[in-house]
């Protein structure tokens, strides 16, 4: 079964805690939360006290998704407010390693992430050192655009690479993804799909968490 992490950005933010339990009791396993600087991405959606807030109301893992500039300035941050797993830009720094090790000293996952446009074979070297690989199928910066296909190879790509690894290693997939492609990323490779308008813009959020966890 794949992990499913709905993205909050798409959820009713005036509703929060109702959105995230009805996701949460119909089995979703991830909370996607989608951190934007307003440099790296065009865009600002929330931070660190909100996510702090949200700690308290449920139990799912917090998938945070850094889309930030010089993300090592944050971990601390992201770390202490409730994060199980900090995922950052290959994109956004230059010493990549260094945030890796920052974040496994705090105890928690770390993931990276590449935009559309950056080609798979940037993350060999960091294989061996990932708990998450997350292959952007849209442009970072907005919920509900078009599902990018050219994310299939480099799933693929990803997949070869993790089934020889000797430590468990998510590959993650975020943009795009709704009920009639995840099949498309699922035999890609992919385990764990990122959701938001599909999941939290569905007429019935917990319908759609069971159809998706169906997949
Ligand atoms: C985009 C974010 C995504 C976004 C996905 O920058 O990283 O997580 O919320 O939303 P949908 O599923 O609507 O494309
Ligand atoms: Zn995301």
């Amino acid at each position: 079964m794949i992990k499913l992490s709905p993205s909050l950005l798409a959820a009713d933010f005036s509703n929060l805690k109702g959105d995230i339990g009805a996701a949460e009791k119909a089995g979703a396993q991830y909370l996607h939360l989608d951190v934007m600087d307003g440099i790296f991405v065009p865009n600002i959606s929330f931070g660190v006290p909100v996510i702090k807030a949200l700690r308290k109301c449920t139990d799912m893992v917090f998938d945070t998704h850094l889309m930030i500039t010089d993300p090592i300035r944050y971990i601390d941050a992201f770390a202490s407010c409730g994060s199980d797993i900090i995922t950052f830009h290959y994109e956004a720094c230059e010493d990549r390693n260094a945030v890796i090790d920052k974040i496994h000293s705090l105890g928690l996952r770390a993931g990276m992430s590449i935009k559309p446009g950056t080609a798979p074979e940037v993350l060999d070297g960091y294989f061996d050192k990932l708990d998450l690989i997350l292959i952007m199928s849209v442009e970072p910066g907005f919920g509900g655009q078009k599902f990018m296909p050219s994310c299939l190879p480099k799933l693929e790509y990803c997949a070869k690479k993790i089934a020889a690894l000797s430590h468990p290693c998510d590959l993650e997939v975020d943009g795009g993804i709704n009920l009639s492609n995840v099949g498309e990323v699922i035999s890609a490779g992919c385990d764990t799909v990122v959701a938001g308008s599909s999941v939290f813009g569905a007429p019935d959020i917990s319908d759609a968490v069971r159809s998706f966890l169906q997949k």
